[in-house]
């Protein structure tokens, strides 16, 4: 009888823990998808001549669209704000959104996005998403790529010398992009700030 009552009194207590173990597990997860990142790009370092303007360049954000931080030499192009972002669920929505810090002071966000006629990655307020594809953003199994729509599918385009716009390669095949220039698959990694070679930024 004590036995039993013991048990009985014991079920509560271990759905309690369970469910406070899954909570704690769930709140960590949103708390790890919340972490703050850089964007950097990687490409085929077979491609020898661009290699150096586009493998391992971060992502910076510059009149309405991303780019690579990269600038011809001499160019008096203003340089962009680099991304700084994580994954927000996008409201009204099932999925999870992209944003960015695209000023530090004052401190604004804004949705990452793609431009569903010209392919581009911009940002805007979540009015100017809306026409377009503002996710589902995700990251690759092992948690250091980006992803959208399940798909890897980035490709940074030379829209004028020395200078890499990024693109989202919707078909996996290059077409529905602009032929303006040349094109570059890349693969978009998630630089943790806690890691050495983001110190520059401030975020
Ligand atoms: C969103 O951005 C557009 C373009 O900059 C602007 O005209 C509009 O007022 C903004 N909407 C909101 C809700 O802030």
């Amino acid at each position: 009888m004590v036995l039993g009552l013991l048990t009985i009194a014991s079920i509560p207590t271990l759905v309690g823990t369970c469910e406070a173990v899954s909570e704690q597990k769930k709140q960590n997860a949103e708390a790890k998808r919340s972490e703050k990142f850089n964007l950097a790009a990687a490409c085929d370092v077979s491609h020898r001549q661009v290699e150096e303007q586009v493998d391992g360049r971060f992502v910076v954000l510059r009149d309405g669209k991303l780019y690579l931080d990269h600038e011809p030499k001499g160019s008096d192009m203003k340089s962009g704000h680099p991304f700084c972002g994580y994954y927000f669920q996008y409201p009204g929505a099932e999925f999870e959104g992209l944003v960015s810090t695209i000023s530090d002071d004052p401190p604004m966000l804004n949705w990452i996005y793609i431009d569903r006629d010209t392919r581009e990655l911009k940002y805007g307020n979540r009015t100017q998403t809306l026409p377009h594809i503002a996710g589902p953003w995700d990251w690759t199994e092992d948690e250091k790529w980006l992803k959208l729509e399940d798909q890897e599918a980035f490709v940074v385009m030379e829209v004028e010398d020395g200078i890499w716009r990024v693109y989202y390669d919707k078909e996996g095949d290059w077409s529905g992009l602009p032929s303006e220039g040349k094109i570059l698959d890349v693969q978009l990694q998630r630089k943790p700030l806690c890691g050495l070679e983001s110190k520059h930024v401030r975020c």
